[in-house]
């Protein structure tokens, strides 16, 4: 097949970045379908307090429907999949999941089944219907979604049902399906990896700092912990490398949230989703004025990790202060105020 020039949507061999090969169980391959070198520049949200420098690092624009960090770590966990002739690829998630949204777009650009078992998300009104958001998307790709409640757990009540479906689907089609969970998240850093090393291309050596959402930051060190112990890396302790910023889980209601995002994408032009990023650039912002000392400088690079379908998943409108919207018979006869 003519491949235009690009290596798009292929699967190439990879090798991983010069200072990473200390690592084991590094991937070898990968399929390329992020849109990498994401760019960074100066970033001015009204919200930020006086004295911060802030930058962003766009790893929301590593693709159109695509774009955001999961794409990052999918190239290499679809490459594992593809490699194992699965035909079928197996996720679970919340209804409203951005990797499970990517994944059902991936699944349909390689020709496989995408089966997602989803949570139904608590922040979601009533239900799916009309479907929203990255729902909406993962129905558009024919992906097959089993839903359960959203009390579920996903390590006790959920993940578990993964290994039922993937054995009826081979027993049906005679197919292998590869069940995307823990014991590749070896494998997914190196997407974040490459983050890394785009920043030491893009100049910015910095020191990490992550912000825990859903759950605690003990949670998050310990993921770490055991990812650092699978690549060999025991002498690395995560606490060492990364700062965990906890308490910022659920300290806010949505409304405020959606508010901050609205505020940020009509100073800057840059769309934040409630989920994640609003939520991540409060704690920023929080942090820098009431624990300034945790940073070091005031130079900050936010790295903005993408979510944008997930602004389509609320219908509370933008505060009244905000609406520029009007009709025409309205507004004529005083379009000094309303300009
Ligand atoms: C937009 C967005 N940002 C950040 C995250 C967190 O990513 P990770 O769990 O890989 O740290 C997610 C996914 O859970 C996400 O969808």
């Amino acid at each position: 097949m003519h491949d235009f020039g690009n290596s798009y949507g292929k699967i190439t061999e990879y090798t991983p970045p010069f200072w990473s090969t200390c690592l084991e169980k590094k991937p070898t391959h990968k399929i390329n379908l992020a849109m990498t070198m994401t760019p960074v520049h100066r970033w001015q949200p009204r919200i930020m307090p006086q004295g911060l420098d802030l930058y962003i690092k766009r790893d929301d624009m590593t693709g159109s429907c695509l774009g955001g960090n999961k794409i990052r770590k999918l190239e290499f966990v679809f490459a594992e999949a593809l490699k194992r002739g699965c035909g079928s690829y197996i996720k679970c998630g919340n209804a409203q999941s951005n990797e499970c949204r990517a994944i059902a777009l991936i699944a349909a650009q390689l020709n496989m089944d995408a089966y997602l078992l989803l949570r139904k998300n608590p922040r979601s009104l009533v239900s799916q219907t009309p479907s929203r958001g990255n729902f909406k998307i993962m129905e558009m790709c024919a992906a097959k979604m089993i839903l359960f409640p959203e009390n579920y757990d996903y390590e006790t009540k959920i993940f578990p049902k993964t290994t039922i479906v993937a054995d009826a689907i081979h027993a049906k089609t005679g197919k292998t399906c590869f069940i995307d969970g823990r014991m590749f998240h070896s494998t997914a850093i190196h997407g974040y990896l490459r983050v890394w090393d785009e920043l030491l291309q893009q100049d910015s050596k910095v020191k990490i700092h992550g912000v825990a959402m859903r759950k605690d930051d003990k949670f998050f060190y310990d993921i770490i912990d055991d990812i650092l112990r699978d690549v060999g890396l025991t002498h690395v302790k995560s606490r060492d490398v990364v700062d965990i910023i906890d308490g910022y889980q659920c300290t806010d209601s949505l409304e405020d949230t959606l508010r901050l995002c609205n505020e940020i994408a009509s100073s800057t032009g840059v769309l934040c989703d409630p989920t994640y990023g609003g939520r991540a650039v409060k704690a920023l912002r929080d942090e820098f004025i009431h624990n300034r000392h945790r940073f070091k400088g005031k130079r900050i690079l936010y790295i903005h990790t993408g979510g944008i379908f997930s602004v389509f998943d609320h219908n509370l409108p933008p505060a009244k202060k905000d609406m520029k919207t009007c009709n025409w018979e309205d507004v004529e006869k005083n379009l000094m105020n309303f300009v």
